[in-house]
C-alpha cells in the first residue's frame, strides 16, 4: 500500500506545480513592450498562418497559443493570447521560396492593462510587443514602429491575418 500512497502524493504535487505554472503564464499581469520572454514551447502551438513569402526574401510563420486558438470569428482575442511570428531568411523566387536561417521572432501578447503602457496615440488595444533574434535574445528595437504599423487594424483586433485565419480554420 505504501508505494501507491507516495506515488499519489507525488502526482498531486506535480499537478499543483503544473497548475501554478499555467496560472503564472496565463495571468502574468500587464506587460510593457519588450518585457516578455520568448515562449519556449511555441512550436507546439497551433499554426495561425504558415509560409508567408515576402518580396524582401523572407518567409514568415505565425503560431497562436491555446487561449488565442479558442477565439471565435468576429470576436477579439481573449486576455492571455500570445501570437508568435517567425521570420526566416529565404531564397528562390515567389511561389517556391526555400527557408533559410531563422532571423527574428516577433511576439504579441494581449492582457488587461497592457494598453496603459502604450505611448499616446499608439495604443493597440491591450497588445504588447516583443522582438527577439533567431536564438531568442531580445532585440533592441523601437516598439513604436510595431505599434504604428498594426495600429490601423482596429476591426481585426490589431492582427493582420485575422480573416485568413478564420477562413482557413
Ligand atoms: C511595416 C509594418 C509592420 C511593422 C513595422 C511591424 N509589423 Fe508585425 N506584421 C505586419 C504584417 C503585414 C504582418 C502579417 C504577416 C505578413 O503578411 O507579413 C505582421 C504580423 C505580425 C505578427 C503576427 C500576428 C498578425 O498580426 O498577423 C506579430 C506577432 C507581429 N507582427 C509582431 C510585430 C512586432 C513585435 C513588431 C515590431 C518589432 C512588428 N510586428 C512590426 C506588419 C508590421
Amino acid at each position: 500500500m505504501r508505494t501507491p500512497t507516495i506515488n499519489s502524493k507525488a502526482l498531486t504535487l506535480c499537478a499543483v506545480f503544473a497548475s501554478l505554472a499555467f496560472t503564472t503564464q496565463a495571468q502574468a499581469g500587464a506587460a510593457k513592450d519588450g518585457s516578455m520572454a520568448m515562449p519556449a514551447d511555441y512550436k507546439q502551438w497551433d499554426a495561425f498562418l504558415s509560409g508567408i513569402e515576402k518580396k524582401s526574401g523572407h518567409i514568415r510563420d505565425i503560431y497562436i497559443n491555446s487561449i488565442g486558438a479558442k477565439a471565435q470569428k468576429g470576436q477579439p482575442f481573449a486576455d492571455g493570447t500570445v501570437s508568435v511570428m517567425e521570420i526566416y531568411k529565404a531564397s528562390g523566387s515567389a511561389g517556391s521560396m526555400t527557408k533559410g536561417e531563422l532571423q527574428k521572432v516577433f511576439v504579441m501578447y494581449k492582457n488587461a492593462g497592457n494598453g496603459k503602457y502604450a505611448p499616446a496615440g499608439l495604443q493597440n488595444g491591450d497588445w504588447a510587443y516583443s522582438a527577439f533574434d533567431g536564438k531568442g535574445n531580445k532585440l533592441d528595437v523601437n516598439y513604436d514602429g510595431c505599434r504604428s504599423c498594426h495600429l490601423p487594424l482596429t476591426t481585426s483586433d490589431y492582427i493582420f491575418h485575422y480573416n485568413k485565419y478564420f477562413a482557413n480554420r
